[in-house]
């Protein structure tokens, strides 16, 4: 079967031995933790055994939803933010071509208002429908944003545009809830014990997926195995051993984690990777600041800072070893550009010798690497990462003392916000 990796040979220098193995032990007690519900947030651990507590009519409902909305439409407007949009769209991208229209596009991610203007404009010709998901139901930038796209659909599609709507929220309460049972929309609900960045395995993010035409029972059998291999019976799984580096590496002064990739179609599962750790770790004064490059691209503007500037730098780099060779560089006569030297080579092997070389050079510049290898990038694999990701982003949290599935620092910035609003209560 094919499985995601991780090489730990270009870290294991910069860390003590001894360290790492009592961190490995720890590690492994706060993944026993995890499942067995006793550590902070434990009302929050629904995603731990959620592939394989899903059931298949689960899956059948979420396919016949999603399969009724593309009959009807040609464009799924998903609005949501934070963890109800980025696992949807980290898969997408990552699964479909660059250039090709896109099937499911993102309203409600910001509060720009030339975005929803030229959105509202775009939509005008389309055949769409709407996908709201919010758990809480009462996020400003989705909110707003769905009562424009709602107001268009039932100008263009009269008392029948309810037939395009799907809301996604809480089972129990809220006004979206409210809303969709009053105006009858299509209804499904993200677990009350799955917290929206670890929502991915839900409908939250299954439904769009599905939309796109990507096999979402694929990225579960994925998501199925990788809780399989990081359960704590299999002590030093690879979550265990990503979350002890980590440690590791944070308790001596590394602060910045960088997760980098060469595949430009994983821009957005390193956008994921980064709201998950971000928001699960940073509180308490304390946590690894997780960045995000793109290479070779920024190798062309953050690789001088990377290689010789402050050295409280890691990176994690995610590498897609399987290379199709369907581009190889050409021999000519003359050759004016100096390029036959790399004749009869692929572009892939190329970019992988690129990924060889910066490797040795972070690493000789005092930069430590934990590499994630991916056989390939396909639903099977998305999903072992994804839930490889979760998995070791709670023990992480754990073995920080904090608690990986609030967000309570967020709230500050809405405080201020709602008052200058004049939100009633504030
Ligand atoms: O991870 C989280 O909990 C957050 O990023 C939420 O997903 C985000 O704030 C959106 O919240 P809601 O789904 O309630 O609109």
């Amino acid at each position: 079967m094919e499985m995601i990796k991780l090489n730990q040979d270009f870290v294991k220098d910069s860390l003590n031995v001894h360290e790492l193995e009592s961190l490995m032990d720890s590690a492994s007690e706060m993944n026993q933790m995890l499942e067995k519900k006793t550590g902070k947030g434990a009302d929050f651990l629904g995603w731990v055994d959620q592939p394989t507590r899903m059931e298949e009519k689960e899956l059948t409902q979420i396919q016949d939803i999603a399969d009724r909305l593309r009959q009807k439409s040609d464009v799924l407007v998903v609005i949501g933010i934070g963890g109800s949009y980025l696992g949807s769209k980290a898969t997408i991208e990552a699964l479909s071509p660059f250039f090709a229209h896109k099937k499911v596009i993102y309203a409600g991610i910001n509060l720009n208002e030339k975005y929803l203007v030229q959105l509202l404009n775009y939509l005008k010709n389309k055949e769409f429908a709407l996908c709201m998901i919010s758990k809480s139901g009462t996020t400003l930038e989705p909110a707003v944003a769905f009562r424009q796209l709602r107001e268009l659909a039932y100008r263009k599609y009269g008392d029948r545009a309810k037939e395009r709507i799907l809301a996604i929220t809480n089972p129990r309460k809220g006004n979206l809830l409210e809303l969709s049972k009053k105006e009858g929309y299509h209804l499904l609900s993200i677990p009350d014990d799955i917290g929206g960045r670890y929502s991915i395995f839900s409908p939250a993010g299954l439904l769009p997926i599905a939309y796109a035409g990507i096999d979402i029972r694929q990225l579960m059998d994925g998501a199925r195995v990788m809780q399989i291999h990081t359960s704590s019976q299999n002590k030093g799984n690879l979550s265990e051993q990503y979350a002890a580096l980590r440690n590791a590496l944070y308790r001596q002064n590394f602060a910045v984690e960088i997760l980098t990739t060469y595949s430009a179609q994983l821009e957005y599962v390193q956008r994921w990777w980064q709201q998950l750790f971000g928001e699960s770790e940073g509180k308490e004064n304390k946590g690894i600041f997780p960045a995000v490059a793109q290479f070779t691209t920024d190798l062309h503007s953050l690789g001088q800072y990377i290689q010789q500037g402050k050295r409280n730098l890691f990176e994690t780099v995610i590498f897609d070893t399987y290379q199709p060779g369907e581009v190889t560089v050409q021999k000519e006569a003359e050759d004016f550009d100096g390029l036959n030297y790399l004749a009869g080579k692929s572009l892939a092997e190329i970019n992988h010798k690129a990924f060889e070389g910066t490797l040795k050079a972070h690493v000789s510049g005092g930069v430590p690497n934990i590499v994630i290898e991916l056989p390939k990038i396909n639903e099977f694999i998305l999903g072992q990462l994804f839930y490889f990701f979760m998995r070791s982003c709670g023990i992480s949290g754990y073995l920080l003392g904090v608690n990986p599935f609030d967000q309570p620092g967020v709230e500050f910035y809405k405080q201020n916000m709602f008052k200058l609003l004049g939100r009633p209560g504030y």
